[in-house]
């Protein structure tokens, strides 16, 4: 059994699905007015956050606390990692304090890796964002809210839908893990976006590459829009904003050229009149607040099966602990 979730890649189809399908029996608790299962009563775990964040964080610890987790909010404004301190010796902090798991996003590429394979830890370690990487658990987020809406069923992958993701991929960490559990998941992703916003080697991608959106949106089920990220960005990478809009933005009329079972998706921040327009981000076919709530449970699923001592890769994934999940309520 895996003990970390540091890469989508890392998730075979079993895993992914075996996710997919926790994360929809979890999700019958919001429905709830007790929301809460004792499942990682007594465990700890940190979220160790070195980067901004609204819905990551929030989610994972409504996650955590859903399921009675002790959970430690660290963040590294106003801690001693801005007096110089070193990962390893936040690492080797938390671990003295008995973290079970940490929750980590960080500005360099590879810095939950690090983690993982350090001995610095000995809990779980799952990577809520780590640079310009990988975001496995939104990549989770955007395949639950695909299933529901295009293929829904306990067991069920996404085989055959086409998904174009549009924007900056080349500063993305959501691109690069969901091009990954796409993949894994059987579905076929278009990336369209202005040359320069893609990334060196993307024809070794397991994607396609369109520079015409209008063109490809009539053969999308799931359009996801992404974010242009400025804080990663040390040069002009397009000449103006309004110019970016008009080619890559998406707006009431480019919507209605979508198929009418087509969703449209953002991981948020959402940047209205940039990628977005508020006609199409308060749509009833915009689905970003829907995997807000969808995160959580995908959340849940995660620390639930890493923490609860199920099933990653090597085990037998038809026999979910759904047991445990049901008995405990
Ligand atoms: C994304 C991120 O931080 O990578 N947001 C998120 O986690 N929901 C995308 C972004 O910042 O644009």
């Amino acid at each position: 059994m895996k003990r970390h979730l540091v890469s989508a890649a890392d998730l075979s189809r079993d895993d992914a699905l075996l996710i997919l399908d926790t994360a929809e029996e979890l999700a019958q608790l919001s429905g709830r007015a007790v929301k809460k299962l004792p499942t990682l009563r007594g465990r700890t775990v940190v979220n160790l956050f070195f980067e901004d964040s609204t819905r990551t964080k929030t989610s994972f610890e409504v996650a955590e606390k859903r399921l009675s987790a002790d959970v430690i909010n660290f963040s590294a404004k106003g801690s001693s990692v801005s007096k110089g301190e070193s990962l390893k010796d936040t690492a080797l902090t938390l671990q003295a304090m008995g973290a079970d798991a940490v929750v980590i996003r960080h500005h360099a590429s590879g810095a939950p890796a690090r983690l993982a394979q350090s001995d610095w830890l000995h809990g779980s370690v799952i990577n809520a964002g780590d640079g310009t990487h990988e975001h496995p658990t939104q990549a989770l987020l955007d395949a639950f809210t695909m299933r529901r809406h295009l293929n829904p069923g306990a067991g069920q992958d996404l085989a055959g839908r086409r998904v174009t993701i549009v924007g900056d991929v080349l500063h993305s960490r959501v691109a690069r893990s969901n091009v990954h559990l796409l993949n894994t998941l059987g579905a076929q992703v278009t990336f369209v976006a202005p040359p320069t916003l893609l990334p060196i080697g993307i024809e070794n991608w397991p994607c396609e590459v369109s520079y015409d959106l209008d063109s490809v949106l009539p053969k999308t089920d799931s359009l996801m829009m992404l974010r242009v990220q400025r804080e990663r960005m040390n040069a002009a990478f397009f000449p103006t904003e309004r110019e970016y809009s008009r080619r890559y933005g998406m707006n009431g009329r480019r919507m209605a050229q979508l198929p009418d079972h087509a969703i449209v998706m953002h991981p948020g921040p959402m940047v209205r009149g940039m990628e977005i327009t508020a006609e199409v981000a308060d749509s009833p076919r915009c689905t970003a607040i829907e995997q807000v709530a969808n995160g959580v449970s995908v959340r849940m699923a995660v620390l639930y099966l890493l923490l609860g001592g199920a099933v990653f890769a090597d085990a037998p994934t038809d026999t979910p602990r759904t047991d445990s999940v049901e008995t405990a309520q």
